[in-house]
C-alpha cells in the first residue's frame, strides 16, 4: 500500500527512523520488498532523476505497481530523491509519487525558500508531501557534485524560518554525512550537537539524514578481493542511527550500500563461475542478498517489527 512519508513519520517520530532506499531495476525492487517484509518494516522507495532516466520513468513505476500487488502486506511511500523543480512537477502530476524532494540547497537561502514554496503549493494541492534541504552535503549524488570545501552544515537558526516560510513537510539536514562510498576523508563524524540544536528549533518536526550508507568494511574487502578497486571507502557508523532518531531524524537515506551488495555479488559470481553467461544466476543471489541487507539495515534503524503498528495507525 502506497502512503505518504508524512504518515510514516507520524508513526516513527522520536522512536525510530524509516529506511529510504534507492532503486533502479527489477532485482532491487524484489529484494527491497522481500527484505522489508522479512523484517516487518515500513519503508520508503526512493527514485532519483538518474533512476527515472535509466530506462524510461514508466518502467520503474510499473515495477513498483506490480510489486504492490505481489506483496499486498507492504506499506511504503514512493519518493522522488533530489528533484529539481521541473522533475518535482512531473512527479506531482504523475498520480503515482506520494512524496517529492525539491533540492534547491545549492541556491541562496531566499531562492531556496522561494523554489521550495512553489513546489510545496503544487504538491499540497494534490495531497503530496515535500522534503526540502537546507545546508549542503559533500560527495557525489548522480548529477550533483559538492566538494568538501563547498559542503556546509545546516544552520539551526535558519532551519525554523526555512520550514515556516517554505511550508515543507520534512527537512534534510547536513550534519556531517556525505553522498557516495568515500565519506569522512578528514576526521569528521556526525554532528549531534547541530542536530540537537535543530530539534530544539523544530520540535516534533521530521528531519532527514542523507548520505547515510555505512560502507561496511567487510563488503569493501570482498569487492576488492574479487577484483574491485575501492580502497579507502568508508561510511557512517550505523550504531548512531538510533541516537539520530531520538533527535528527530525519521528518514535515513541509503543508496551506496545497496550498490556495494550488487557489486560484491556480481564480482564474486563471475570470478567463481567464469563459464556462466546466464544473468539470472547472479540475479537470484543478488535478490536474496539484497533482501538480507535491507532486513539488517532496518534492525539498525529500529524500523524492524513496526509494520503492524503502522497498519493500525493508517486504519
Ligand atoms: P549514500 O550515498 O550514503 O547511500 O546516500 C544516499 C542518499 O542520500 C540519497 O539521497
Amino acid at each position: 500500500m502506497i502512503v505518504t512519508t508524512k504518515k510514516l513519520f507520524e508513526a516513527a517520530y522520536g522512536k525510530y527512523a524509516i529506511g529510504a532506499y534507492n532503486i533502479n531495476n527489477l532485482e532491487q525492487t524484489m529484494g527491497l520488498f522481500r527484505g522489508n517484509l522479512m523484517s516487518e518494516a515500513p519503508f520508503i522507495i526512493q527514485i532519483s532523476k538518474g533512476a527515472r532516466s535509466y530506462t524510461d520513468k514508466r518502467m520503474l513505476q510499473a515495477l513498483i505497481k506490480a510489486a504492490d500487488e505481489v506483496f499486498p502486506e507492504a506499506i511504503f511511500a514512493v519518493h522522488l530523491d533530489h528533484g529539481d523543480e521541473e522533475t518535482c512537477y512531473d512527479c506531482i502530476n504523475s498520480g503515482f509519487y506520494s512524496s517529492v524532494m525539491i533540492d534547491a540547497s545549492h541556491e541562496s537561502f531566499e531562492e531556496n525558500i522561494a523554489i521550495t514554496k512553489r513546489v510545496v503549493d503544487a504538491a499540497h494541492a494534490k495531497g503530496i508531501v515535500v522534503e526540502a534541504e537546507l545546508g549542503q552535503l559533500g560527495g557525489v549524488e548522480e548529477h550533483i557534485q559538492v566538494s568538501e570545501d563547498e559542503a556546509r552544515l545546516t544552520n539551526p537558526d535558519q532551519a525554523k524560518e526555512f520550514v515556516e516560510r517554505s511550508g515543507c513537510d520534512s527537512l534534510a539536514v547536513a550534519i556531517g554525512t556525505s553522498h557516495g562510498a568515500f565519506k569522512f576523508s578528514g576526521s569528521q563524524s556526525l554532528h549531534f550537537d547541530v542536530l540537537s540544536e535543530i530539534q530544539k528549533e523544530l520540535p516534533n518536526y521530521p528531519l532527514v539524514m542523507h548520505g547515510s550508507s555505512s560502507v561496511p568494511q567487510e563488503e569493501v574487502a570482498r569487492i576488492n578481493k574479487a577484483g574491485g578497486k575501492l580502497e579507502g571507502a568508508r561510511g557512517v557508523d550505523a550504531s548512531q542511527f538510533k541516537q539520530a532518531a531520538k533527535l528527530g531524524v525519521t528518514k535515513i537515506n541509503i543508496d551506496t550500500d545497496g550498490r556495494l551488495v550488487w557489486t560484491r555479488v556480481h564480482r564474486e559470481h563471475f570470478l567463481e563461475h567464469p563459464e556462466n553467461f546466464d544473468l539470472r544466476k547472479p540475479g537470484i543471489v543478488f535478490m536474496e542478498e539484497y533482501a538480507k541487507f535491507i532486513a539488517d539495515k532496518n534492525d539498525k534503524l529500529g524500523s524492524s517489527g513496526q509494520l503492524d503498528e503502522v497498519r493500525k495507525m493508517i486504519g
